[in-house]
């Protein structure tokens, strides 16, 4: 978790560093800090608890200054959201400044023995261990303790001296480190925590990821884990952890910096919810030629050797899976399964050379995806990732990568790249269907004419948003404390979608449940005060949903029920009726997630939640 941002050039670092880290803020928000060196070689520190306004509170009263600086938003894995444990984190008077993002495993054993060796703690982190042991290596660089030395034997003293340091943590960390000693000079490092590095015109950038970079540079150098980079405004040097010299070139990204911004909405997410369609056009663009699927990055795995299909993932992410695997089996015949991503880590999962595992992540930096698709790759299986951020961790550790193509999805929560993960799922099925010859060219052409209409029909679904406020309203869900969500089929996948999105935003407590599976349990605890949605849309168990929907209905549950417009049946069982468009079956999802979308989405506002960055979520998890 926590967003790192760095900026060496000839601007005043400060408000770069503000901005880089406002555009971070999703992957963490309890604390935040800023270290900057001057031109006369002092380190100022800032840092305060809460979210980055409270820090730009503290600045604005009173501002460090330079043309050098690092800066972190945090999400507290060790020690409580304090100013104390915000980074950056110092040691030895302010000798060196150190910002961090991951863990370092060993750092108990590391503190105890610093604090044996006579150093002082000031925070409860995980983090502060390297800032003590860059000092202590500081200390056996003679060109640091001597006053005339060169400059630029000084920045080398200083990379050699991190160095020393990250040679003794374990863990995974992205980490930036300062220090007035060494002018000019960023030193940056990564080990399955992201970093990338923006090389500008007499500047150089560091970030977690590439959007907070975009208003300053379109050249981005993407680290590979283990491996450090020196920033100076002259330009940036990659090296391995043992120093060996890394050349690679620039990549030029060609988002623009507003496809990152709210674009005139109150909240990303509500933004992100209507970007949908445009969404999906661009995640199919290319890859539907003459009625056939065009997946060339499928090229790098042996489809032919593959008879099963195990499809990994998080939250959202998950239930995207869930209609992967039911469109894998259908079409392909192919068994397929979701595991949790980390159940599937520590537990006995049966994967080999046959079963082809699908990590979905649409971050990339998911630490459980990471670890069990690791796991899987030990076990000789052959694996996909599906992914949105380029140059993320997933995208190197997958034999191949299938991007969704929706740009950077800033809310915490996941909406457009859900729809483009059940959009790519269902390329991804096609093909494999087509492959194993399950599958006539006419019906995959089918199927992909379908698909290419969805995105009209969720810009139709969109529409059903004035409803869908009002229900809100009529429900009183500011005062609602648990809600019901049931489906069946591919209704089953979206009704615990629905109910996860209105746990995240607005902290209602909601199930998501297989219609029939309620009279298991779960409805005794039906009454008035918890209404229940209902995904009926069209389905060959839509009886079966309708008799469902009597059930709960006979427990006084206020229904609310999504629907193909006409359908009289479910009109009569619904206290609230909500209609979307019909589509296939199996395309079904991409549109009925669209209303429990925008009922979270309305019901968090009307909560007064913080739409966008929902408390203790972050839109990278990348601890485990
Ligand atoms: C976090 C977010 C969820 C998301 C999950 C998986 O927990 O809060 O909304 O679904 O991560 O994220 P991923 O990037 O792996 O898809």
């Amino acid at each position: 978790m926590c967003g790192i941002v760095g900026y060496v050039g000839g601007r005043d670092a400060l408000p770069i560093l503000l901005d880089g880290l406002s555009r971070l803020e999703y992957r963490g928000y309890d604390s935040a800090g800023v270290a900057l060196v001057d031109d006369d070689h002092h380190l100022g520190i800032r840092k305060a608890a809460g979210k980055l306004s409270a820090l730009r509170d503290m600045l604005a009263a009173d501002a460090p200054t330079g043309r050098l600086g690092i800066g972190h938003t945090r999400w507290a894995t060790h020690g409580a959201p304090t100013t104390p444990n915000a980074h950056p984190h110092t040691a030895d008077d302010d000798r060196v400044a150190i910002i961090h993002n991951g863990i370092f495993e060993n750092h108990a054993a590391i503190k105890g023995r610093l604090i044996g060796a006579g150093r002082a703690f000031t925070s409860e982190t995980d983090t502060e261990v390297l800032a003590h042991l860059i000092a202590e290596a500081m200390d056996q660089e003679p060109a640091l303790s001597a006053p005339s030395a060169d400059p630029a034997d000084r920045r080398a003293a200083f990379t050699a001296a991190v160095r020393t340091a990250l040679l003794q943590v374990e863990g995974a960390y992205a980490i930036a480190a300062i220090s007035p000693e060494a002018p000019g000079l960023i030193v940056a490092a990564r080990k399955f925590s992201p970093l990338v590095v923006g090389v500008g015109d007499g500047e150089s950038l560091l970030a977690s990821d590439i959007p907070a970079l975009l208003p300053y540079t379109r050249r981005i150098v993407l680290l590979e884990d283990g491996e450090m980079v020196e920033l100076t405004a002259d330009g940036v040097r990659l090296s391995l952890l043992d120093g060996t010299p890394v050349t690679r070139d620039p990549i030029t990204i060609d988002w623009s910096a507003e496809a990152a911004e709210k674009g005139g909405y109150r909240h990303f997410v509500r933004k992100e919810i209507d970007e949908q369609p445009r969404a999906l056009v661009d995640t199919l663009r290319g890859r539907i030629v003459d009625g056939a699927v065009v997946l060339p990055e499928l090229d790098a795995i042996d489809l032919d050797a593959i008879r099963r299909v195990t499809l990994i993932a998080c939250g959202t992410s998950a239930y995207a899976g869930l209609v992967g695997a039911r469109l894998l089996s259908r079409w392909a015949g192919l068994p397929a399964d979701v595991a949790i991503a980390s159940e599937f880590r520590y537990g006995d999962p049966i994967v080999g050379p046959d079963t082809l595992v699908i990590g979905i992540t649409q971050s990339g930096e998911t630490a459980d995806t990471l670890a069990a698709l690791r796991r899987a790759k030990l076990a000789g299986a052959p694996t996909l990732a599906l992914c949105n951020v380029v140059g993320s961790s997933v995208t190197r550790l997958a034999d191949a990568t299938l991007f969704l193509q929706v740009g950077p999805e800033i809310g915490v929560v996941a909406t457009k790249t859900f729809t483009a993960q059940l959009a790519l799922l269902t390329l991804l099925s096609v093909s494999v269907a087509a492959r194993v010859g399950r599958l006539a060219p006419a019906d995959a052409a089918a199927i992909l004419t379908d698909l290419t209409a969805i995105p009209s029909a969720i810009q139709a679904a969109l529409a059903c948003e004035p409803t869908v406020a009002a229900i809100v309203d009529a429900l009183d869900l500011v005062h609602t404390h648990s809600m019901f969500f049931i489906g069946r089929g591919f209704g089953y996948p979206v009704a615990l979608e629905g109910a996860l999105k209105l746990k995240e935003i607005s902290y209602i407590h909601a199930e998501g449940y297989p219609a029939g599976e309620l009279k298991h349990g779960p409805i005794a605890m039906l009454d008035p005060a918890i209404p229940v949605l209902a995904v009926a849309t069209p389905s060959p168990v839509h009886e079966k949903v309708l008799s469902n929907i009597e059930e709960v209905r006979a427990r006084g549950a206020r229904t609310v029920v999504i629907a193909a417009p006409g359908d009289a049946a479910s009109a009569a069982v619904a206290d609230h009726l909500i209609t979307v468009p019909t589509v296939r079956e199996e395309l079904s999802p991409l549109v009925d997630v669209i209303p429990v979308q925008l009922l979270s989405y309305h019901a968090a506002v009307a909560r007064g939640c913080d739409v966008d960055q929902p408390r203790n979520l972050a839109k990278s998890v990348t601890v485990e």
